[in-house]
């Protein structure tokens, strides 16, 4: 089903995703250097990511797990030049290519890159951090609910909290299957049903280039 799933991507993207000389040289230049393509979003799912921030009008973007910045340049897209992004990356490897891709992209929006544990960062931030209408949580599985508590807490009513790679194939249904990361995933559906803070959520499966995951959604209350 694989190839089937890739080729159906590539259909969607040739008639529905214009081409974005940024995002593709991001690509271009994440390959060059050696990184895998399967941790960043497939492009019809930016697009995803894209429209739901333009719907809302969503002006300050959280992102957790910056890898290429790939995701980050799609979010950055769907700003006004007055948009800001706060993007972490845990990993130095991945921190220094995102940043070359975010220098290399020239937009005009500011997209802050920390590098760091994402849970310490957020926790370090100022006391009086205006919170973000949008979060975009891509980094470790194992720590996903600790990264949504503390999404709740940088929220406002109506901020949108997109959580990325929620299925893995269908592992979190493996009862054998307890890597840390699967049961952070767990962890997360848990925390996500009947949680005080949250108006409205769900999750959906996707299938494509990324292979078979799928994304949660939240809307904060
Ligand atoms: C992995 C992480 C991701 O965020 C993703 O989108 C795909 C794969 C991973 O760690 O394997
Ligand atoms: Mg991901």
């Amino acid at each position: 089903m694989q190839q089937m799933w890739t080729d159906i991507d590539h259909y969607i993207d040739s008639h529905l995703i214009p081409n974005d000389p940024i995002l593709t040289q991001t690509l271009k230049h994440t390959a060059e250097r050696g990184f895998p393509d399967h941790l960043a979003v497939a492009p019809n799912q930016g697009m995803l990511l894209q429209m739901l921030i333009q719907m809302n009008k969503c002006k300050r973007i959280l992102e957790l797990g910056t890898f290429a910045a790939y995701s980050t340049l799609w979010l950055a897209r769907a700003l006004p030049e007055d948009g800001y992004i706060l993007t972490i990356e845990g990993r130095d490897t991945h921190a220094a290519l995102g940043q070359e891709n975010i220098d290399a992209a020239k937009l005009p929006q500011t997209i802050d890159l920390k590098v760091g544990r994402a849970a310490d960062l957020l926790r370090a931030l100022p006391e009086d951090t205006e919170a973000f209408d949008f979060i975009f949580i891509d980094a470790d599985k194992q720590s996903y609910p600790e990264y949504l508590e503390l999404s709740l807490n940088l929220s406002h009513s109506g901020t949108i909290i997109v959580l990325d790679n929620v299925i893995r194939s269908g592992a979190i249904l493996d009862q054998n299957n307890v890597k840390p990361s699967i049961e952070g995933i767990r962890q997360m559906f848990e925390a996500l049903s009947n949680h005080p803070r949250i108006l409205s959520c769900t999750a959906l499966q996707t299938v494509g280039s990324k292979g078979h995951d799928g994304f949660a959604l939240a809307i904060v209350k």
